[in-house]
């Protein structure tokens, strides 16, 4: 196996990130988002062309205490790969017991697009570091984003990952949290194989919206080495081609873009807008829906809300949605989508 020397740490020179990267062309990744990208999500992303898919964020410390539900969270199919695991956490031995688990247990296998569900529990092909996370149960424990400005303590999970596996470590952080902006950030980790990073490209306490920093993206190539996604605010073609332009990044961490329009990703392959007609959204729609319901998840209201993020700009989009919020099972689910006026005007 060939390795890049870097200080007295090694990054592994073939890893998806390295083959992704040297194909020459924008790599564009689902991001992590809890509560929505789930295994029916990813799958429908990954079918759409997404490069790489992350998990929803998995507590370190549950992983190590009480694994049995968070594992369940983390479920892949193998048409998902690279498939990265994000975990987050304050304490390295947590990081470190969580990705023994996995790996020495694999994670449990979900139902894939042809019904058929692996025997073979698989580890992921990464894993994540959440710095980024401002929500307040997170950050009162000590983790996700207030650890850009713990820097010891980072660095010390940062060493325990990349201790604990094999596989590459990538991390996710903010544009800055408190004294600490993303280059010192990524400048007191430079020695650390690292193999990746998405910068989101807005503070912590912005949280989720307001204008995002893309210059802080593009210094960022002058401390790190490895391949940089720049995320925040990417919802259309325009804007992913412009803030690729900006940040001169590697790829994109697209994550709310995606939400009802896992389609997005095929417009950034083919850089070709597409607008779907309402049947052919609910044939997709379907396709979400009958992965969910076959890895056990049709009465759940994630599938419900991802189902209500296709009805975005419909004119009919209230009507629909009551309909699919009120399901409470399978059959449902089924008929509130083939049911709906538009549907049955297409004859789904
Ligand atoms: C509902 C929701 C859940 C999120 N969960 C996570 C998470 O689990 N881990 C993480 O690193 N970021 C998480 N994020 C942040 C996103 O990955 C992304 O950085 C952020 O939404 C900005 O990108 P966007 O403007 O394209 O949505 C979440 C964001 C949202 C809206």
């Amino acid at each position: 196996m060939t390795r890049i020397k870097k200080n007295r740490q090694t990054v592994k020179a073939d890893n998806f990130w390295t083959d992704l990267k040297s194909a020459g062309r924008p790599i564009f990744a689902l991001a992590p988002m809890a509560g929505w990208t789930d295994s029916p999500f990813r799958q429908v992303c990954k079918s759409f062309g997404a490069d790489i898919v992350y998990s929803e964020m998995a507590s370190a410390a549950a992983l190590t205490f009480q694994p049995e539900n968070t594992l369940r969270l983390l479920a892949s199919a193998p048409r998902e790969r690279p498939y990265v695991v994000q975990l987050f956490g304050a304490q390295p031995q947590h990081f470190q017991a969580a990705i023994a688990l996995i790996i020495r247990h694999g994670l449990p296998a979900a139902v894939s697009g042809r019904g058929s569900r692996s025997h073979r529990r698989l580890p992921p092909d990464g894993f994540d570091i959440n710095f980024g996370c401002p929500v307040r149960k997170v950050v009162k424990q000590g983790a996700g984003a207030v650890l850009m400005d713990n820097k010891k303590i980072a660095r010390e999970i940062v060493k325990a990952v990349c201790a604990s596996t094999d596989r590459p470590v990538s991390i996710k952080i903010r544009a800055r949290v408190g004294r600490t902006d993303a280059l010192v950030f990524l400048d007191y980790l430079s020695d650390l194989p690292l193999a990746a990073v998405i910068i989101h490209g807005r503070t912590m306490s912005q949280g989720h919206n307001g204008p995002v920093d893309l210059e802080m993206v593009r210094s960022a190539r002058n401390c790190f080495p490895g391949v940089i996604l720049a995320n925040g605010g990417i919802l259309d073609l325009a804007g992913a081609n412009a803030a690729l332009r900006q940040s001169r990044a590697d790829g994109l961490g697209i994550a709310r873009g995606a939400l009802g329009r896992p389609w997005f990703f095929q417009e950034l392959k083919s850089q070709k807008e597409i607008h779907l007609s309402w049947p052919e959204k609910a044939a997709v729609m379907l396709e979400q829906a009958r992965l969910a319901a076959a890895n056990g998840e049709s009465d759940s209201l994630e599938i419900r809300k991802h189902l209500c993020a296709y009805c975005r700009g419909e004119r009919t989009a209230g009507k629909i949605r009551a309909n699919l919020m009120a399901c409470s099972d399978w059959p449902a689910l089924l008929k509130a989508i083939k049911n709906s006026k538009h549907l049955l005007a297409a004859r789904i």
